[in-house]
């Protein structure tokens, strides 16, 4: 299945993206399930909501079995009254499509919709997400349900924008499934000599005849190409599912109205820059499990959902507090909270919604933080979500219509990430622990990474950085070679350029169509037991987990480290080299260095690329955020840590609202600051 490029896709989008502008620069708000109260009570929670400060509220999603009473019985009118409070009390309105969670009579009279595991178990009633991706039943009962939504709402001023589903999830592996995948296998390899030969399925006897021989499988003892092309498989059906509700909305709805679906961090399941292809809006659902923040990995999440379109998003849903699905529940610390909404915004967030207001009586979620208790009174949290708010009306307008800054690009693939985590050849190969491992330094010394997919325009970066491209096709080759060729420096790290888009090995060494214009190649690969020594221009260190021996083969490659006495293999070999060619120049990275060694690597980088952070010698503690846009220039700041720090700021910058009082920002204290002058901003961007 042909997906349309980043290019193509921008062509068309203008009209609906201009459109999509946010009506309030910040949306500061929640999750309400007015399904799940007495009306009576409706108008005492939206006048707590705007005594919170809040100016939106997210409806609707989950509420199938309301809205359709019986099949085909359609029931708003309890909606026209949520939405009508909710719009008197001075919210905007995002409205949610339910089909995450299928009513009960559709589930008895047309089990043929409900979701079958890997193992062959057919979901029962009772959770949510328990239908079938690729159920064409269920795909009418939604997009008729969204149409039935968007006649009524879709040229409503008070409704915002649209949610499809919620979380879109697991997939499923019933009949319908299976006749899909054959599809897309024919749609993707025309003939099935043509899969069996990017498969090579002369390995162990899997030849096959025809489409209807392939068995669809997640995992286990399969062909690599099976393997990844599930995963394109998953991705299309997700796509599909969403857009036939998309397309039935947009069929009825104002364009100003947007479209977005909600997802989940480093969410595996589909190819999330193809998701959003299509849609309006990213959004996410940030949520700090253990309650102890990693500040720069959650960093990392944000760059990616802003990457997914490569413009500002939504935080659709965070915790007020904690969370109830982990094994231990811990509540974010006093402060963390706002520190945490502060963050999203720094990173390109317009809206910030909290999940959810208050907690319903009964329903699996009970013990999930909400705002407000069972008894209908708030929680301690309500009032420092109250401060975001106020915060966020204050700072609106020097927010509005600016977007973060990126100085440097890093690149992200679903494809490699699913190869190697299908073979990770050493337990502790991580690839999301080996990407943030390299965004960690280059973020802190930055302080402005863009997340971006392989066929981004990579024009406007001096660097970029793709930690681990496994999975590399010749199209993206060439373009990355031009980049370099153009002025661009393009850092590979290990196991890059390895696997085409099939999941085949390349016939060339790694990195495969980018081992010419790096003038070397690996030679070979280990998985290390024992951290392995590394010296040179990077200084000292030490590789673990993985190493990849490089020789070079053309005389202007330069090594950059190697390796010290280990296994032998290794001794005094290649571990890094780098290449000019044209205007730009090309590195490769063949190990997992240690964090010492990574840091002064991504200082070494930036200071080529005479990138400098907007502010200098930050503390480790303290996250520096710039957006810009519109001749403005704007700095989020936030102190992570538990001691009162002195930034640096540039000159003439001035206090928006925050806590910055004679240049000390306290512990957990936040700031938001007004920078003179905008052409450094316009063009970092
Ligand atoms: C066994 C099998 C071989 C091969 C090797 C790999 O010995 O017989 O086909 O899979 O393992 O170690
Ligand atoms: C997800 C879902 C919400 C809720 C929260 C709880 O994000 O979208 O409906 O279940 O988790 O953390």
């Amino acid at each position: 299945m042909a997906l349309p490029s980043a290019a193509q896709q921008a062509a068309r989008e203008p009209a609906r993206a201009a459109l999509a502008a946010p009506k309030v620069p910040l949306a500061i708000g929640v999750s309400w399930y007015p399904e799940q109260w007495p009306e009576a009570r409706w108008v005492t929670d939206l006048a707590m909501m705007k005594q919170a400060g809040f100016n939106t509220v997210r409806l609707a999603e989950f509420a199938w079995s309301r809205m359709e009473p019986g099949e085909g019985t359609f029931d708003f009118a309890w909606l026209d009254r949520a939405i009508a409070a909710a719009n008197a009390a001075g919210m905007q309105v995002v409205l949610g499509t339910p089909t995450a969670a299928p009513p009960a009579w559709m589930s008895q009279s047309y089990p043929e919709i409900l979701r079958v595991d890997e193992n062959g178990m057919r979901a029962e009633h009772g959770g949510r997400r328990h239908f079938s991706f690729a159920s064409a039943r269920y795909r009418t009962f939604a997009t008729r349900v969204a149409t039935e939504m968007a006649k009524r709402y879709g040229r409503d001023a008070r409704v915002i924008g649209w949610q499809i589903d919620n979380e879109v999830g697991p997939p499923s592996f019933d009949a319908e499934a299976q006749a899909r995948w054959h599809t897309f296998l024919e749609q993707r390899y025309g003939a099935i000599d043509e899969l069996n030969r990017r498969w090579t399925t002369q390995y162990w006897s899997q030849h096959y005849d025809n489409f209807a021989q392939v068995p669809l499988r997640a995992g286990g003892q399969h062909n690599p190409g099976l393997l990844l092309d599930f995963k394109h498989f998953v991705t299309a059906t997700w796509v599909d599912y969403v857009q036939a509700q998309a397309g039935a909305i947009r069929a009825v709805a104002d364009p100003r109205q947007w479209v977005t679906t909600n997802t989940m961090f480093w969410n595996a399941g589909f190819d999330h820059f193809a998701m959003h292809r299509d849609l309006d809006l990213a959004s996410w659902d940030n949520y700090i499990p253990d309650g102890r923040p990693d500040w720069l990995a959650n960093a990392a999440n944000h760059d990616l959902v802003r990457g997914y379109k490569q413009r500002n998003f939504w935080l659709m849903e965070t915790q007020p507090g904690r969370v109830d699905w982990v094994p231990v529940n811990r509540a974010l610390d006093r402060g963390q909270t706002r520190e945490l909404a502060w963050q999203a915004i720094g990173h390109g967030a317009d809206a910030v919604l909290y999940w959810q207001w208050r907690s319903a009586l009964n329903g699996q979620e009970q013990y999930h933080g909400a705002m407000l208790g069972a008894d209908g009174t708030p929680y301690p949290i309500f009032d420092e979500i109250a401060q975001v708010a106020r915060d966020a009306a204050a700072a609106a307008p020097a927010l509005a219509g600016t977007e973060p800054v990126g100085k440097i690009a890093m690149l992200f693939s679903y494809d490699s990430r699913w190869a190697i985590d299908l073979q990770r050849h050493h337990r502790d190969f991580d690839p999301i622990k080996q990407f943030t491992a390299w965004y960690r330094p280059l973020r802190s010394l930055s302080q402005a990474v863009h997340i971006v997919p392989v066929d981004a325009d990579l024009k406007r970066y001096p660097l970029v950085v793709a930690p681990s491209l496994h999975v590399i096709t010749k199209p993206e080759a060439d373009r990355l070679a031009v980049y370099v060729r153009g002025g661009g420096h393009l850092v590979l790290g290990p196991r890059s350029g390895m696997k085409d888009d099939a999941n085949a090995l390349w016939p060339q060494r790694q990195p495969g169509p980018l081992a010419d214009l790096l003038g070397a190649r690996v030679d070979q690969y280990y998985a290390l037991d024992a951290a392995a020594p590394l010296t040179g221009t990077l200084g000292s260190g030490e590789a673990s987990i993985w190493a990849e021996t490089i020789e070079p083969r053309m005389k202007d490659v330069e090594v950059l480290e190697r390796y010290g006495p280990s296994n032998g293999w290794l001794d005094g070999k290649p571990a890094a080299v780098t290449r000019r060619v044209g205007k730009g120049r090309i590195t490769y990275v063949g190990a997992w260095p240690d964090e010492v060694m990574l840091r002064t690597f991504a200082q070494r980088l930036l200071d080529e690329a005479k990138v400098a952070p907007v502010v200098p010698d930050a503390s480790a503690a303290l996250e520096v955020m710039e957006r810009a846009g519109g001749g403005k220039r704007v700095l989020v700041l936030v102190n992570h840590g538990d001691t009162p720090l002195r930034p640096t700021l540039p000159a003439g910058a001035k206090p928006v609202t925050g806590d910055l009082r004679d240049g000390v920002l306290p512990a957990h204290g936040i700031a938001v600051v007004a920078l003179p002058g905008a052409q450094t901003a316009a063009s970092n961007r």
